[in-house]
């Protein structure tokens, strides 16, 4: 069984009238274990679909599985649930709660997880977002996606901005993470992270293309 698995989603957006074909038919399967890097221009639709996958976002066709159970078009209570509990999303910035330490944030994540024990303490662990780096954020908003071991994580350019040291540092721990049987997906830019992923795939104009 895959972990996560899309089939032919479909998703539009419309702005008066004009209309945004920005998935065109993607199916996608990651397996436990597997890290998967996903390519493609800005605007070719890696986030709509990160969005999709995730049950943020509901596609207009077609249908996502996470673990074995239909997520699409099921309550938005339930896919915040399953969500909470099975995936871990990581997003450009902004995935800490600013008030919040960065150790309550992971304890937040992972009672909404309804996961009990406490989180083994990240770097930084006292301090709140806005007195991190650019590098000591990113690498605390990974430890917060991963706090409630997540069966599969989401990535949406996760070392987008920051340099060369801190997305090698990145990398280890997605694939510390990886070792440890999480399927992971990353919409990047960066052919170094590409080059060290299980497969890569290429989106172009809403649709994978083949590399
Ligand atoms: N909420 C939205 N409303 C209207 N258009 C959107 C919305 N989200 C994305 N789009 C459009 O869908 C296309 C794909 O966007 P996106 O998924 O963000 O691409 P990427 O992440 O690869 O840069 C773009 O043309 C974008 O403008
Ligand atoms: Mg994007």
């Amino acid at each position: 069984m895959a972990a996560l698995s899309a089939v032919d989603l479909y998703r539009f957006f419309h702005n008066g009238d004009a209309e945004t074909l920005a998935l065109r038919g993607v199916s996608v399967s990651l397996a436990a274990g597997e890290m998967v890097a996903l390519l493609g221009a800005s605007g070719s639709g890696k986030s709509t679909l990160l969005n999709c996958l995730a049950g943020l976002d509901e596609p207009d066709g077609g249908h996502v599985d996470l673990l074995g159970q239909r997520l699409t078009r099921r309550p938005e209570a339930e896919r915040a649930r399953r969500r909470a509990a099975h995936v871990g999303i990581l997003m450009q910035s902004h995935n800490l709660i600013p008030v919040l330490r960065v150790m309550d944030n992971m304890v937040l994540v992972m009672t909404l997880a309804n996961r009990l024990d406490r989180p083994r303490a990240p770097g930084h662990a006292s301090a709140r977002p806005a007195q991190l780096s650019g590098g000591e954020l990113a690498r605390a908003g990974l430890a917060v996606a991963l706090a409630a071991a997540p069966s599969v994580l989401l990535a949406d350019e996760p070392t987008g901005e920051v340099d060369a040291a801190t997305e090698q540092q990145v990398f280890q721990v997605l694939a510390a993470q990886r070792a440890a049987g999480t399927a992971i997906l990353i919409a990047t830019h960066s052919e170094a992270l590409a080059a060290k992923a299980d497969r890569v795939l290429r989106m172009h104009d809403g649709r994978l293309v083949d590399v």
